[in-house]
């Protein structure tokens, strides 16, 4: 893809002296399912899959942008100093958004032609946005010698996702794309940024991605529903104890504490309650290499996406159903919901019968062709030429 990507931005813009090629994975949420803009602990990583980026410097303050994956949208052409979110500009906004953020602490001296190509399946839940968004900040910050770290590459992505985009997302798909590491998970506190890599010693199993092809159609209003339900119920638990965010309360506290919420708002925190406390068990349960106590706690997550935090839909449930009669020690939606994929962890000697199984089970129950991908866990954004 290195070759292929320099020879479209040579088609493009004509030849270049000085063209590097990045790479930005994209990532799968292993469990630790919407706590992470509630001070939880979620478990990812960056995936193999993702997208390139060809960049060369221009002498200029014009930046040009290209999409293989949207050539419709055609060269995106811009002034450094005219960075106005536009609807009509598609993707490129994530492009903008980063260097309209980067400028405001030290302008650049010049721009740059882009052109960025992936493999990762859009909109699907594998955050194809915030790779593209690391993929320029690492750049930038390489290419104008900006000195940030790559934590800090991520959260200033997570603003241009929450203020230029305009959706409300937490940190865990920026860090995690920005810091992942080759073969590991990262266990991120999300309420401090602290985090460990954790080696992936999965005994003979693969992590299996199973997209369910539909796509998130209501997650950003769905989205925005669950995190004022958590902050609701918040607000109510904090009249009767110390706390900032629900994560902070362990189970014992939370059910003594949750007797004045009211139904729904009950099971929204009590899921962001428990997976958390799942998720850091989960964790050490992979550190001690009992496998079946983390396939059981994916199986858990679950259950209470399903049926505490209401954000599965009935493809991705039967996938789960599916994947566990095929063979999965573990399965669960992965990601924000309300269509996108599922994780597996399914022994590696039954993965080409459980790809066949599943697809042909979800097909008979939906007339739709899921596609299954292993996963590779990998580094996080990088320079690859
Ligand atoms: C999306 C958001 C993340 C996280 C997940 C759910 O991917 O971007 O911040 O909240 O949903 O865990």
């Amino acid at each position: 893809m290195i070759t292929r990507i320099q020879e479209i931005h040579r088609l493009q813009y004509g030849p270049a002296a000085d063209l590097t090629v990045y790479f930005s994975p994209g990532r799968v949420n292993l469990i630790g399912e919407h706590i992470d803009y509630n001070g939880g602990y979620v478990f990812p990583a960056a995936l193999s899959i993702g997208n390139f980026g060809a960049f060369s410097p221009r002498a200029d303050r014009c930046v040009r942008l290209y999409s293989e994956n949207f050539p419709g949208a055609g060269v995106v052409t811009l002034d450094l100093d005219r960075l106005d979110y536009r609807k009509a500009d598609s993707w490129a906004n994530y492009a903008k958004g980063v260097i309209r953020e980067l400028q405001a602490r030290r302008p650049f001296s010049h721009g740059f032609d882009a052109v960025v190509w992936g493999d990762l399946p859009q909109a699907s839940g594998l955050s194809s946005s915030a790779s593209i968004e690391l993929l320029f900040a690492t750049y930038l910050n390489d290419a104008f010698a900006l000195g940030l770290s790559r934590p800090n590459l991520a959260v200033l992505c997570k603003k241009v996702e929450n203020e230029y985009i305009g959706v409300n997302c937490g940190i865990m798909d920026q860090f995690v794309i920005a810091n992942g590491k080759k073969d590991h998970a990262l266990l991120l506190d999300c309420a401090t940024l602290a985090f460990s890599a954790v080696p992936l010693d999965l005994k003979d199993h693969d992590i299996v991605i199973v997209n369910s092809k539909v796509k998130r159609g209501l997650v950003d209003s769905k989205y925005n529903e669950r995190r004022a339900e958590c902050d609701a119920a918040l607000a109510i638990l904090a009249k009767s104890v110390p706390v900032r965010a629900l994560c902070e309360l362990d189970k014992p506290t939370f059910v003594s504490a949750a007797a004045g919420l009211p139904d729904v708002l009950f099971r929204r925190a009590k899921h962001a309650v428990f997976e958390n406390a799942r998720t850091i068990g989960a964790a050490e349960q992979l550190n001690q290499g009992d496998l079946a106590a983390f396939g059981a706690a994916m199986n858990a997550s679950h259950d209470s996406l399903r049926d505490d935090y209401e954000v599965s839909i009935p493809e991705l449930d039967r996938l789960v159903e599916l994947a566990l009669e095929h063979g999965a020690i573990g399965a669960r939606m992965t990601g924000a919901g309300f269509g996108g994929c599922t994780v597996n962890l399914v022994p590696k000697a039954l993965v080409p019968a459980f790809s066949v199984g599943v697809a042909e089970g979800y097909y008979r129950s939906f007339g739709l062709l899921a596609e299954v991908y292993v996963a590779a866990p990998s580094d996080g954004t990088r320079k690859v030429a």
